[in-house]
């Protein structure tokens, strides 16, 4: 007989304490303890029985049936997993609210229905109507099966008596177990769900979807165990008032992670854009405080636009904003361009944004991004026809970055005729022409065609 223990737990971050604390003592969030009712087993003196002894298999042994992926019908998608659903794997879909998820993977659904396979999609959120209307906009989901039904035991029994190929959960915080006293939505009941899926799942052989809301943060809301249970945690990002979505994976158990799916929403659904540099990666020429960054997202190299504004302000500390830059990269960026460029940025106000909501994270986008400050400082823009990439280093010299001959192959074919690049950097074909620059003052002066750069002096 279990007995019913109370106990509190954090919704942020799962840690469980035995009274109410204001503050978590976990992750010190105010005000995130939630009351908690949980069955514990009531064995007498407390000794469980032991356990059979089992006999480990070497690995040489052991038989793999190589299953095939399952294509979901939406390439980038495809991408981002991998090369597609591993059978019997659990996926998290995170995202804001109305960013597209429940769009994106009914089309998923439906071309794997199409494919003749058996695709079923839980929904708690919207009704049956509800996702009728949605389908009929997306067309071709015909044959995905659909089910409404919050009960995580229903939702169970139900997969593993159907077993379809595929099942999309849409959203893991609508299952309730009506075994756990708490509200559906709550840590307790999230990782109950997560994990008794994760069993049928691998048990029946489901490829499971499930999908997740975010917290105001943009992690996944629920305990963080949800992330460390399943195989792949993919993120959807983008704002509702840009057509363009961004999807990358955050954790994957069968693939790279960083790879990036590129979407623009539209009124038939989520269009992949396989080309994303022909959208982001383009320049007015002539413009001021603009570059192009090749830029590399998992294995996929992506030509991006930035801008940069600088403008003079009386502030004692200066700003320095980054739309998808990460902000400690553009205070070092900031720093070696006044000290080792003869760009003084003490006394300005210094503004950096990424082209179609895209987050760059990687460091070989340094030198484009220095290049556009460099622009907007100098007053001059940078010459037609240019992308660049390289990582800057603290003493003002650039880094070779990885992939190079990737990049090269990515700026010839959206046509840029000039690449400035790190020394040592080698292209294996004439376009596009590498110009290669030691340091980041030779770098600016070839970009920006202003010979101050290649004049001034050193510290500011
Ligand atoms: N007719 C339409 N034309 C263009 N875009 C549309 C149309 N209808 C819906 N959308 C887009 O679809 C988005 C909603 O998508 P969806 O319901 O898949 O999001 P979601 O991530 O599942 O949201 P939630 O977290 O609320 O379930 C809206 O933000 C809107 O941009
Ligand atoms: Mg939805």
């Amino acid at each position: 007989m279990a007995k019913v223990v109370v106990q509190f737990s954090c919704n942020e971050c799962g840690t469980t304490t035995g009274r109410w604390l204001g503050k978590c003592p976990g992750c010190g969030a105010f005000g995130t303890l939630v009351e908690e009712l949980t069955g514990q087993p009531s064995g007498k003196g407390g000794r469980a029985s032991p356990g059979a002894v089992r006999t480990p298999e070497r690995l040489a042994t052991v038989r793999v049936e190589e299953a095939a992926r399952i294509p979901t019908g939406v390439p980038e998608l495809d991408r981002v997993l991998g090369g597609g659903l591993v059978p019997a794997s659990l996926v998290l879909v995170g995202g804001e609210p109305g960013v597209g998820k429940s769009t994106l993977l009914l089309s998923a659904l439906a071309a794997i229905s199409r494919d003749g396979r058996r695709a079923l999609l839980v929904t708690g959120e919207e009704s049956v109507a509800q996702v009728k209307l949605r389908a009929g906009r997306l067309g071709g989901a015909d044959d995905v099966e659909i089910l409404a039904e919050t009960e995580l035991e229903s939702v169970c029994a139900t997969l593993e008596s159907l077993r379809p190929d595929v099942c999309v959960i849409d959203s893991v915080q609508t299952l309730f177990s009506a075994e756990l006293g708490s509200a559906p939505g709550s840590v307790a009941q999230v990782r109950e769900a997560a994990s008794r899926l994760l069993r049928v799942a691998k048990e029946s052989g489901v490829a499971t979807v499930l999908v997740g809301h975010v917290t105001k943060d943009g992690a996944v809301a629920g305990p963080r165990v949800l992330e460390h249970l399943v195989d792949c945690v993919l993120q959807f990002e983008g704002d509702r008032y840009h057509a363009h979505r961004i999807l990358r994976a955050v954790k994957n158990r069968f693939g790279s992670t960083n790879e990036l799916g590129v979407f623009e929403m539209t009124a038939t659904g989520l269009v992949g854009v396989p080309d994303a540099s022909e959208l982001f990666g383009k320049t007015h020429a002539g413009e001021v405080g603009a570059a192009v960054v090749c830029a590399l997202e998992g294995t996929r190299p992506i030509l991006l636009e930035v801008q940069a504004l600088v403008s003079r302000t009386d502030l004692a500390m200066p700003r320095r904003v980054g739309t998808g830059v990460d902000p400690k990269r553009l205070a070092m960026i900031v720093a070696v361009l006044a000290r080792h460029a003869g760009i003084p940025l003490g006394t300005a106000d210094v503004f950096v944004n990424v082209a179609g909501g895209v987050r760059i994270d990687e460091p070989g986008a340094d030198l484009g991004v220095a290049l556009a400050i460099a622009s907007a400082a100098r007053g001059a823009p940078v010459r037609d026809g240019v992308a660049a990439f390289g990582e800057i280093g603290l003493t003002g010299r650039l880094r070779p970055t990885a992939q190079a001959e990737r990049r090269l192959e990515e700026c010839a074919k959206l046509g840029i005729a000039t690449v400035l690049a790190p020394d040592g950097t080698h292209g294996r074909s004439a376009t596009p022409r590498v110009v290669r620059a030691e340091t980041l003052r030779q770098a600016l002066a070839a970009g920006l065609g202003d010979r101050r750069v290649e004049t001034a002096d050193d510290a500011d």
